[in-house]
């Protein structure tokens, strides 16, 4: 099934298009921009810098070379800017739209901003999109949007009450996205992400992804806080699966358009197993870790269990995830070990 990715990148090769990322100088967005450049096509960028760094730019202009970063141009602005998403999406074929506040805790303790970014920019961006005329229009939703929902694996039509303003916000994105596929035909595909992980993923800060948090302590020798008993679990999804996933979802034909999909490797991986996996990565590397993790409260708005379907964005869209935590773990390690060193 990883042909039908292949292909299309052959294809790419050979009709290269304009593409904007939003969110560039992020997690994501620069692992999108990277593989794009890398592939002959032109990209715009639009990122405000509020959590990506130009140290990420910078890192895939090292990666691709010279000619590759040519073809992309970069606008400072904000996706709450009308005037920011025009001028962004002008003349684009297709956009892949990652720029918003991630993070549940962060929403649980300021959710006008989050609403502001992910909902309000997320409409304006839309709005943009619909008006440029691109070809699709592909944006990350959240496997948050599960909610309480118990039902495992999760399956896309069956979801839950958000547990977070995060989660509110990427739902609505959703509907908003249904609502101008069905009004204004404007092709829309909502990734919805499983917990992924993988090179350029923020360390710092409070709101911290747990693998990156993770690494960065255990390179410290710092203790590992779990939250609650560790038996948690999650679906994590290595980038190289989600690259794949955007670049399927951007030139799906018909039947794949105006739909969401889960994307993750359809693995259940509990924290428990994680910090063992994470220790198992650094001794390989050389690094060894002793200290036994402390087991802290469980934290507010998160689900316990995520692990997804992924049987829809196979058949609808030909993604074959190539990675699973232990094989995305090894090829991320020595990137965290080099950058935290
Ligand atoms: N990482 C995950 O596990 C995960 C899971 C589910 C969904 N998502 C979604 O994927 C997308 C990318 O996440 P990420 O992990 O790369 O996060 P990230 O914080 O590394 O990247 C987000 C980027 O968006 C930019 N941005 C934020 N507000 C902006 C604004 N107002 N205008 C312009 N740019 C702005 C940031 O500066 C940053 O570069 C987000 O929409 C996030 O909600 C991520």
């Amino acid at each position: 099934m990883i042909e039908k990715f292949h292909e299309a990148m052959a294809d790419l090769g050979a009709r290269p298009r304009r593409w904007l990322v939003t969110g560039c100088a992020g997690f994501i967005g620069s692992n999108l921009l990277e593989t794009l450049l890398a592939a002959g096509q032109e990209v715009v960028g639009l990122d405000n810098f509020a959590t990506g760094h130009r140290r990420n730019l910078d890192e895939v202009e090292k990666s691709v070379g010279a000619a590759a970063w040519a073809r992309f141009r970069f606008i400072e602005g904000d996706i709450r800017g009308l005037d920011d998403c025009r001028a962004a999406a002008d003349g684009v074929d297709h956009i892949l739209h990652q720029a918003a506040l991630g993070s549940v805790p962060r929403s649980l303790e300021d959710p006008i901003t989050t609403d502001e970014v992910n909902i309000g920019g997320f409409l304006k961006m839309l709005v943009a999109a619909r008006d440029a005329g691109v070809r699709s229009f592909v944006y990350a939703a959240s496997s948050s949007t599960y909610g309480d929902h118990p039902g495992l694996p999760k399956v896309e039509d069956r979801i839950g009450r958000p547990l977070s303003p995060y989660a509110v916000t990427k739902y609505v994105d959703e509907l908003y996205a249904d609502v101008f596929a069905r009004s204004y035909g404007t092709p829309c595909v909502g990734l919805r992400y499983f917990n992924v992980f993988g090179r350029r993923q923020d360390p710092d800060g409070a709101y911290a992804a747990v693998i990156p948090r993770w690494i960065a302590a255990m390179m410290r020798g710092d203790e590992v806080v779990i939250n609650g008993d560790g038996e948690t679990s999650r679906d994590f999804c290595y980038i190289e699966n989600v690259v794949q996933a955007n670049v399927l979802a951007a030139l799906a034909g018909p039947d794949g358009l105006n739909q969401v999909y889960n994307v993750a490797y359809g693995g259940r991986t509990s924290l428990n197993q994680l910090f063992a996996h994470l220790a198992d990565s650094l001794r390989g590397l050389g690094i060894a870790y002793d200290l036994a993790p402390r087991h802290g409260d469980f934290r507010a708005g998160d689900v316990r269990h995520s692990q997804a379907d992924i049987g829809k964005a196979r058949s609808l869209l030909g993604y074959a995830p190539q990675y699973d935590v232990v094989a995305g773990l090894r090829v991320a390690m020595p990137w965290y070990a080099e950058f935290l060193r």
